[in-house]
């Protein structure tokens, strides 16, 4: 009889916690993770955003504390949401030098100065009365070269405020071109894009919807979201993005696009983004409140998978709660 000893034993390296360390092939740490964060105006307290515990609605005030407390953390980036008191057709408060976004951007900008990394989402869903991203035609569909338009004056609006990162997230033909140009004629050329390249039209965007009060009043997103049956079209949106003068590209959501994420790293020599959004928090929450999933192991997983399939950077509303306790 032949000896009965397996010739390989892949267990040996897993069998103490300095082992498994030891040869973990992929790290998390805070200066990847980048918080998106929500500054309402009109309102004089926080206000929970109830379809994602945890997460706030900020007054200009709540909102330093909290990105204080994220930079205090080691997050190395806040992404900055803006919810105006009164919305119409064209977004206006989108670019207002004394919009929401913009006050709170100074504020940021002022009290972080480099300890941190400060951007902006650029769109006009959260600024519509319509909730669409963009500028509507008479018969209600979104006019792309008109939309362009506005994103090109909110991107100057940002950047004058101290936005150092800008995301195009509306999905536009042209916005990063549109916005890059913007840019450069206004004397921002230092100002980065990050495209929001693969951008699906996806169910998981569901509770921001309530957190930036945007739910689209009619219709929905699909005419200019990426259908979620579709990769190889998102590497046509990246190679675009970059082509137009993209800095970094970004994939969205996340956990349920770990493919595409994957692929993107693979073609691209530019800084791969993935953006875990409300949809992939609010579930991990709910279950963990009932008890069925372990919460912070759950957490963990994910944001170690989305790193796995090769983001360089996560956006993820855990952000501060998980550079603590890398921290710790
Ligand atoms: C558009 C925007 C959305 C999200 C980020 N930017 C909403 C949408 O496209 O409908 C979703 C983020 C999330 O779900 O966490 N301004």
């Amino acid at each position: 009889m032949t000896a009965q000893f397996p010739a390989a034993r892949p267990r040996r390296l897993r069998r103490t916690p300095a082992l498994r360390r030891l040869v973990a092939e992929t790290r998390l740490s805070p200066a990847e993770l980048v918080l998106p964060m929500f500054v309402k105006e009109g309102i004089d307290a926080p206000q929970p955003v109830v379809s994602m515990p945890g997460v706030y609605q900020h007054t200009r005030d709540s909102l330093r504390k909290a990105a204080h407390e994220a930079v205090e953390a080691g997050v190395g980036g806040i992404i900055l949401f803006g919810i105006p008191a009164v919305k119409d057709g064209e977004g206006s408060a989108a670019d207002d030098p004394a919009g929401i976004v913009q006050l709170a951007l100074r504020d940021l900008a002022s009290d972080l100065g480099d300890s941190a990394v400060v951007m902006t989402d650029l769109c006009l869903d959260e600024y519509t009365d319509h909730g669409h991203c963009g500028i509507l035609t008479r018969s209600g569909e979104i006019d792309n070269d008109a939309t362009l338009a506005r994103y090109a004056s909110i991107a100057v609006a940002q950047a004058a405020a101290g936005s150092a990162v800008l995301g195009p997230s509306g999905m536009m033909d042209g916005q990063v071109g549109a916005i890059r140009e913007a840019l450069d004629g206004a004397g921002y050329t230092d100002v980065a894009i990050m495209g929001y390249s693969a951008k699906y039209s996806s169910a998981y965007y569901g509770p921001f919807r309530d957190a930036a009060e945007c739910a689209p009043q009619f219709g929905d997103r699909s005419t200019h979201q990426q259908d979620p049956a579709n990769a190889d079209e998102s590497l046509r949106e990246v190679f675009l993005d970059l082509d137009e003068g993209a800095d970094m590209v970004m994939v969205k959501p996340a956990g349920a696009y770990l493919d595409v994420v994957r692929r993107v790293r693979d073609a691209v020599d530019v800084p791969v983004a993935a953006y875990q959004v409300s949809g992939e928090y609010a579930m991990i929450e709910a279950a963990a409140e009932k008890g069925w999933v372990d919460r912070e192991r759950t957490i963990m997983e994910s944001l170690l998978s989305i790193r796995r399939a090769g983001a360089d950077i996560v956006l993820t509303y855990w952000a501060t709660e998980v550079a603590q306790s890398l921290n710790a």
